[in-house]
This record gives structure tokens, sequence and C-alpha cells, in this order.
């Protein structure tokens, strides 16, 4: 016995040596990557070089394909590293891409489903190229399979709850009341309603809503994954899928949303499309009964609204940059300093994600988002919403 022992003491004592040793090599490699430094930096640099996947600060993703859903959109499947964190259906990616030599960022919704993805490992994002948009042209006609782009981990509250109450096998009901899921989804906006209605599909062998979408497009040919959702409608029995052709029926109207609503009491709804479709659609909602609570609506990627109060020519002085830009009337203060050459850090582009800042000491603003002017006693300024009203002073740009 005594000699049994020892010898399995002495098989074990190396490998708790070795568990231990990998255990403070892993602290140490996460401190050395979570405190910047100039070694950092330079570490990350040798090693961008043997292998731009190895990138520390940034998590590269690989092109795996690259398809065109409709003459003017594109859909990348994207192999993201291993250390990605996955995502909810309904979220969405910050995607970077280096075009002429300056990176450019971008938010958009993953459209696939997180089953989708456990199953294949990848990703798809699907962007329309909208007529001068840089990135959306540079995805369209320039990046190709094979190459890397960057992510950031996936992020946004546009999503539902059901998925947590299926990982509860204790549970048979989702974890709200909604026995119905209403998705209003107008152009380009149908790419997190897809992921989401995949990922319901997929999980329906416990006791899930029914699912109605209303779908708008200007015709049939603009409608992306029309195919993919109409087929799916077919082989299952609680997805009923309506498509809307603007050009053909006009635009879609509050009233018309009656038809899908059967128990305003038991409906949730989730919207995503341009600006105006959503507060139509989310406006018509309320008329026919439901509470701000039952209606999530995705504002990225939301369409520029227009700016009452602009009065013209109108300076701009940029503080950190001494610069001083005429601003042309119809441009963001974030558009305005990339005009002006001055990089600003931002994410979302629709006044969601916080990444963009500055601070005005003096001059008037308007907020996009609600017209109104913002108020002088508003610490931060997020450019990328933001007008100008009068001559101003910008500074701390972030
Ligand atoms: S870029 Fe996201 S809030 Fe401005």
């Amino acid at each position: 016995m005594s000699t049994n022992f020892k010898s399995n003491e002495s098989r074990l004592m190396p490998m708790i040596g070795m568990a231990w040793t990998y255990t403070w090599l892993y602290k140490l490699g996460e401190y050395f990557w979570q405190h910047s430094g100039q070694l950092q930096d330079y570490v990350n640099f040798v090693l961008c070089e043997a292998d731009p996947r190895w990138d520390q600060q940034r998590m590269a993703a690989q092109i795996i394909k690259k398809e065109h859903p409709t003459a003017d959109s594109t859909t990348l499947w994207l192999k993201p590293p291993a250390k990605w964190q996955g995502f909810k259906p309904g979220q969405y990616v910050k995607f970077e891409c280096d075009i002429n030599g300056s990176r450019v960022q971008r938010c958009y919704s993953l459209s696939n489903s997180p089953a989708d993805f456990k199953q294949t490992g990848l990703i798809s994002i699907t962007v329309k190229a909208i007529p001068s948009g840089k990135v959306s042209n540079h995805v369209k006609d320039h990046l190709a399979e094979s190459e890397l782009v960057y992510l950031s981990h996936a992020q946004g509250e546009f999503s539902y709850q059901v998925a947590s109450a299926q990982k509860d096998s204790t549970s048979e009901q989702p974890n709200d009341l909604a026995s119905h899921y209403l998705f209003l989804a107008g152009g380009s906006g149908i790419t997190p309603i897809k992921s989401m209605i995949e990922q319901l599909i997929e999980d329906r062998t416990f006791n899930h809503p029914k699912i109605t979408l209303v779908y708008t497009a200007q015709t049939e040919a603009d409608a992306i994954y029309l195919e993919r959702l109409t087929s799916l409608a077919k082989s299952q029995a609680d997805f009923d899928l309506h498509f809307h052709a603007s050009q053909e029926h006009g635009f879609l109207t509050a009233k018309q949303l009656s038809q899908w609503i059967e128990a305003p009491e038991t409906t949730s709804a989730f919207i995503c499309g341009p600006s105006e479709f959503m507060d139509s659609m989310s406006n018509g909602l309320k008329k026919h009964g439901l509470s701000n609570e039952q209606i999530q609506i995705e504002r990225f990627g939301a369409a520029k609204p227009a700016i009452k109060s602009t009065k013209g020519k109108l300076t701009t002085y940029f503080e950190p940059t001494d610069q001083t830009l005429i601003n042309k009337g119809e441009q963001s203060l974030l558009e305005m300093a990339e005009e002006a050459g001055l990089n600003p850090k931002y994410g979302c582009r629709a006044g969601i994600c916080h990444e963009c800042k500055c601070k005005r000491p003096a001059g008037e603003l308007i907020d996009a988002q609600t017209g109104e002017a913002i108020p002088h006693d508003q610490a931060h300024i997020q450019p990328c919403v933001t007008y100008a009203a009068s001559d101003l002073v910008i500074n701390e740009w972030n």
C-alpha cells in the first residue's frame, strides 16, 4: 500500500507543479496585455508583423466567403478569433477595416444566428451599399475572401429574452409574457431581425411565441434575404411573413398594423429600419395598445434626421488642432471633423455607443435625435448626432 501511495504521489507532484506554473504564466500574460505600455505595443507590433491574426489589441477576423444577396448588398462570412465571446441574436459588432491606409469603423448587425455560429464557427454581416458610403462601397467593391478585418465583441440590447429561459430546463415558459413576437423590418433593418427569427426557430422545441414578420422594401429585388425568409415561413407553421413593396403599394402605414396585432397585451414588437419607419411604426403600435416596454427599437443605423435650424455658413473652431472649419449646414460635428482630417474616434455613428465625445465651451448645438437645442450644462456632446446651430468652439475632442 505504502509503495503505491508513494508512486501516486511522485506522479501527482509534477502535474500539480505544471498546473501551478501554467496558471501563473496565464495570469502574467493577462496582466501584461491588460496594461498598456511601450513594451506591450512593441511586442504586439512584432506579433502582427509575424501574423496579423496574432494582434492582441484588435480582434482580427478572416473573410471566408463573400456573397451579394441583392444587387447593392454584400454579406461577409467571417471567422472570428477563438477569444471572440459570441453573441445574442439582434446584436451588432463594431467592424473595422483599412481604407487607403486609414482605419475606418462602422457598426453592423450580425445576420446569422448564434446557433449557426455554434455549428459553423462563422458569423455574417450584411451591408447595403449607400451612394457615397465610404465603408459600404469598400465592402462591396474591394474586400476579398481571405482578407482580414477587425471586430469588437458583440454589443447592443436589441434582442429577446426567450433564449435564457430555454437554458433553464425547469422552465416551460419564455421569461417574458409575450405569446406573439411581431417583427417590423424596413430595408436593411432586416439583418438583426433575421438573426432573431432564425434563432427562435432553432429553439422551437420549447414553448416559444408565434412569430410574425412584416418586411417592407421598395421592391422584391431590393429585399435582402426575402427568398430565405419566404422558405422559412413555408416550412414553419408558427411563422408568418408579410412582404410589402413600397414602390407598388406606398409606405406601410400605422393603420395597416392592426391586422397583425391579435392581442396587444401579449405582443412584443421589434422594429428596425430607417428612422422615419421606426417612428411611424412605434407610434402606430402604441395607438393599437402596446406600451413602450413592449416595443424594442434598433436605432443603430438610423437615417440622418433633417435639421431645421441650420443657418447657412457657420464657423467651428476645433481647439485641439487649432483649425477653423466652415460648417456646410448638413454635416454632423463628426463628419466635419473627419473632413478636416482630425481622425476622431467613433463607433455606431448613431448616438448609441458613446464612443465619440467632445466638449463645447461656446456656441449653440442641435441634437439630431430630438431636433432640440443641447443645453449648455450638458457636459459631453456626441458629435455623430450633433449639428451646429451657431458659430462654435469645440475642445477635448475624443
Ligand atoms: S459614434 Fe456612437 S455615439 Fe457617436
